[in-house]
């Protein structure tokens, strides 16, 4: 038996100041789409922010409904707009904020496991690492690739 250890690197950012303006304004394009989202169930409302290739930024929220599971979280929302809208253009990078309460979160806020996956088959679709900017009030942390956040990931088009 061997050990293979898998290691992530996480860029850290203490203030907005820190950030390069292409990342601090995509946060702030998904702080300001967390007031779109429909989450009258979770009191949770999660915004995503798009950045393509070409420019164009896509913004999405959490839309929820009250047959649970048929709800949709802001990243694939926004991601599979930008997929409906910009079939052939390339996603760069994606940040994510959230407010409970009427407070933004204090600590960076994680993409769910499904939210992750669909993020992956994006970045091998569009042939180039999409940078997550997982945005907190506190601190927002970075990956360079969404492959960062799903090591071991499925993927039918390998075979
Ligand atoms: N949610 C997102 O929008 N993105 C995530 O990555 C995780 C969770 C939403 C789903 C649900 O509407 C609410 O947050 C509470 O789980």
């Amino acid at each position: 038996m061997k050990n293979k250890e898998i290691k992530i690197n996480l860029e850290v950012y203490g203030s907005s100041s820190e950030m390069s303006a292409q990342d601090s304004d995509l946060v702030q394009r998904a702080k300001l789409a967390t007031e779109n989202a429909y989450a009258p169930y979770s009191n949770f409302q999660v915004g995503a922010a798009v950045l393509l290739e070409n420019g164009e930024v896509i913004t999405g929220s959490n839309q929820e409904n009250a047959a649970y599971p048929s709800g949709l979280c802001a990243e694939r929302t926004a991601l599979f707009y930008a997929g409906a809208k910009f079939p052939n253009v390339a996603v760069k990078s994606i940040a994510i904020a959230a407010q409970t309460g009427g407070q933004f979160c204090a600590q960076s806020v994680y993409p769910c496991g499904a939210c992750r996956q669909v993020m992956l088959e994006n970045e091998m679709r569009g042939r180039q690492p999409i940078r997550v900017i997982m945005a907190g009030e506190n601190e927002v942390e970075v990956v360079r690739s969404a492959h960062d956040l799903l090591p071991l990931s499925f993927d039918e088009l390998k075979k």
